[in-house]
Order: structure tokens, then C-alpha cells, then sequence
């Protein structure tokens, strides 16, 4: 079984409130399709999540009726995500299964309470491919909160051992500092956490509400504690996704766990 997350910000424009990137969304449907094997996928919320989660800070749970209404607008934006991202991979020839996290998953304080896989495993030892997305969620302590894809993407490593785990992200995988603020950082081939010290990590944008890249980078020396491999790879360069599914060679970032 080979796990793998769409970033939000290939799936859509990341600034521009619940706006797809439907030729990418599209385009990545088909390179997994390609891939020829069982798959369970995860995808980010981009422009449909981030924006209003964190205007009206979801993250921090809440009791009043507005937050309220801004859990319930968040929770059908991503839906909507959702359902253009099913119906591509549908048209691309997987039977794919939207699996909301919102209704198998409880958080505490932000870490995973509960998470009821029997959907995601039944679903897919029927030759349906689960799909699951971040979403907001329940939470014990905030009463609700914000679940990311790579929570998601750890909970199902552990429960599937996948051979393989790819991130796909909007750049060429993890640099020495942030490539789009420091366009002569240099791509890391493999990081493991002895790495951590060599890379600059500046404050996540204002908007990002699922957290720092370091917090990323941390999760997925966890993920890696569980699959074969765990690569980043460029999901707006063609095929590349696909490759690193393969398990091709291609330019990214693999991710090694602890010694
Ligand atoms: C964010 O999930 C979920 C919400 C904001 C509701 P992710 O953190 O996995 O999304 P991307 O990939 O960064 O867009």
C-alpha cells in the first residue's frame, strides 16, 4: 500500500479564498491512477481551510455561536475540496471514498484521541480507495479544533505501514531555508533529524494555521518511523509524483528516521 498527500497548495491558489487549481487537481488524479497499486490519499485544504480557520482562529476550538458557524463554513469548504478532488480521481479510474476526519477522528488539545481506521481498512481491502482530508475537527479539550493532512498522514502510516509515503508539495522538496524567500538555498537530497540544526526555518506564514514547517518536518521523521520511505517531492512538476510512488529516483526530499 503506498500512502500519499496532496498539498493544499498545489490543489488550490493558497491566497485566493476557495479557488481549485483544477488542471493540477486533475493532472495528479491521472499520475495516480498510473501508479497501478493501492493507494489511501490524503489532501491539504489550501485556500478552502487555511483563510477562515485562521481569521477566526479554529485552531483554538470556542463555545460561541460564531465560531460555531465558522467551524460549520470551514468543515463544508473542505467538503467541497473534497468533492472536486473525488471526482477527478473518479474520472481517472480509481473508486475512490471521501472519509471525513470530522467524523471518525477526535482530537485532545490538538494530538489524536481517538480515530476510527475500520473505514479506511474495510474500504480499502474492497478495492476502493480511501480519501481523507484536513478538515476541523472535535476536540475534547477545545471543543473543536483543526486536524492537518499530516496528522492524517501519521495515523495512517502507523495503521498501514505503507511501503512508501510522498508528500507532494508547491517546491522541490525541503531546503536549507525557505526557497521562496531565499531563492539560493540549497535542496536537501535526505534529512533526518540530526539535519534539523543545518536548516533555517522562518515563521510560518500568518495564514498557515496547521503550523511551522519545522513542526512538519518533525511529524514526518515520525511517519518515517513507519513506511520504507518517506519522501517530499514537487507535485506541480509532471509525473514526479508518480515516480516517487514508484519508488523512482527522482529530485526531492527523502526523510530518514532517528537513529
Ligand atoms: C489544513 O490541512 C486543514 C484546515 C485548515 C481546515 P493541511 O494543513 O493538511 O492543509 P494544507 O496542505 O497545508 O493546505
Amino acid at each position: 500500500m503506498l500512502l500519499v498527500k496532496l498539498g493544499g497548495s498545489v490543489l488550490t491558489e493558497k491566497a485566493r479564498l476557495r479557488t481549485p487549481r483544477r488542471a493540477a487537481i486533475r493532472r495528479l488524479a491521472a499520475e495516480l491512477a498510473s501508479v497501478r497499486q493501492p493507494l489511501v490519499i490524503v489532501h491539504g485544504a489550501g485556500s478552502y481551510g487555511h483563510i477562515l480557520a485562521s481569521r477566526h482562529r479554529l485552531k483554538d476550538g470556542g463555545s460561541t455561536s460564531a465560531k460555531r458557524a465558522a467551524a460549520a463554513r470551514v468543515q463544508a469548504d473542505v467538503r467541497e475540496l473534497d468533492r472536486l478532488v473525488v471526482d477527478a480521481l473518479n474520472r481517472a479510474g480509481f473508486a475512490a471514498v471521501p472519509i471525513a476526519p470530522s467524523v471518525v477522528l477526535t482530537l485532545d488539545d490538538g494530538g489524536v484521541s481517538t480515530m476510527d481506521l475500520t473505514p479506511f481498512l474495510e474500504f480499502s481491502s474492497l478495492g476502493f480507495t480511501p480519501v481523507t482530508f484536513g478538515d476541523v475537527v472535535r476536540d475534547l479539550r477545545r471543543g473543536f479544533s483543526v486536524c492537518s493532512g499530516d496528522l492524517l498522514m501519521l495515523e495512517l502510516a502507523r495503521a498501514f505501514r505503507p511501503d512508501r509515503a510522498v508528500f507532494a508539495a508547491d517546491v522541490d522538496g525541503l531546503f536549507t531555508a525557505d526557497p521562496k524567500r531565499r531563492p539560493k538555498a540549497d535542496l536537501l537530497e535526505t534529512v533526518s533529524p540530526n539535519d534539523l540544526a543545518k536548516i533555517e526555518f522562518s515563521s510560518p506564514r500568518r495564514t498557515d494555521v496547521t503550523g511551522s514547517i519545522e513542526g512538519k518536518v518533525r511529524r514526518m521523521f515520525e511517519i518515517a518511523e513507519h513506511v520504507d520511505a518517506c519522501m517530499i517531492v514537487n507535485g506541480n512538476v509532471k509525473n514526479r509524483v508518480r515516480d516517487a510512488l514508484r519508488g523512482k529516483r527522482v529530485v526531492g526530499t527523502r526523510i530518514v528516521r532517528g537513529p
